[in-house]
């Protein structure tokens, strides 16, 4: 359906945010429906980019869902303590609670988002992972608190071909309680292990719509790689996440009130970066379930 009103309003200006990844949009109201041109225009630039910053889009969570929903259905988190009471699509990205106060730095909740300072894909642990993720930086902070992206078609054309050749055909095991072992985090209910059993995945997939080789890992989920001893597999997963978090592949993004940015998981990774947890941030975060398996390239 295409809406001449809404092509008018709507006249997309794309400016990439470094050599890396990422790319600035504007001329566009995500608060508003969006014809299908325009639609498309945002899933060739996200595809080009990997990362997209739409500033100053003072989206209601309502209206950040239907933007969410038009790339696919959305997750809902398998935990209570992260989920947002209002709406079950939202995930929780905050030290501040549903009643808008703000939680302790040991709260559970808090060390468990802590845990996201670490290099990530968002629900790798999924047997089928998330395709997507959208944040809404809703109460910033001045200091730290950034969200930094890291570029694995370039991590992946950048490693040795002995390390190319060592993660060849071979899978990783990515097990949400993994999570429990890093940090204090609220041990899992039996029902959240049980919602999450531990799934394995190719560690070099193709992605589904550029057909781009990339590496597939998420450190704090994975645990285990197929034909390694453990040792070995904590090495190798170290080693990686290293490589992947060198400069040359990242772009780091320095949130403004009302920024929304939206990821593909199938081809980045992300990482938080520490603040004061005396100050408030209040992030809302959709997840857009992937639409297959992954794919091994
Ligand atoms: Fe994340």
């Amino acid at each position: 359906m295409s809406n001449a009103t809404d092509s008018a309003r709507n006249n997309l200006t794309i400016r990439p945010l470094g050599a890396a990844l990422g790319a600035e949009v504007t001329g566009i109201d995500l608060a508003g429906p969006l014809d299908d041109d325009t639609l498309a225009a945002v899933q060739r630039a996200w595809m080009e980019h990997l990362v997209l910053v739409f500033p100053n889009q003072p989206l209601s969570d309502a209206q950040h869902i239907s933007f969410a929903k038009r790339f696919g259905a959305l997750e809902e988190h398998h935990q209570e303590i992260i989920k947002s009471r209002a709406a079950p699509e939202i995930f929780s990205v905050s030290n501040v609670d549903d009643d808008g106060n703000l939680m302790a730095p040991d709260h559970p909740s808090v060390a468990q988002i802590s845990l996201a300072q670490r290099w990530h894909s968002d629900s790798s642990f999924r047997p089928v992972p998330s395709l997507g993720s959208i944040l809404h930086g809703i109460e910033v902070t001045e200091d730290g608190g950034e969200t930094w992206f890291t570029n694995m078609y370039k991590v992946y054309d950048g490693l040795d071909e002995a390390t190319k050749v060592r993660i060849a055909g071979r899978r990783a095991c990515h097990d949400f309680g993994h999570l429990a072992t890093l940090g204090p985090i609220k041990p899992l209910t039996e029902a959240e292990r049980q919602a999450m059993p531990p799934v394995w995945q190719p560690l070099v997939r193709s992605h589904p719509i550029t057909e781009r080789t990339c590496l597939f890992l998420s450190p704090i989920y994975n645990n285990a790689i197929e034909g390694m001893d453990e040792d070995e597999a904590v090495e190798l997963v170290a080693e990686l996440n290293e490589f992947a978090g060198r400069d040359e592949f990242v772009y780091r993004h320095r949130w403004s009130r009302d920024d929304i940015v939206m990821w593909d998981n199938r081809c980045t990774m992300h990482r938080a970066t520490p603040y004061d947890l005396a100050t408030r941030r209040v992030m809302h975060r959709t997840t857009v379930i992937g639409k297959g398996p992954v794919v091994a390239a």
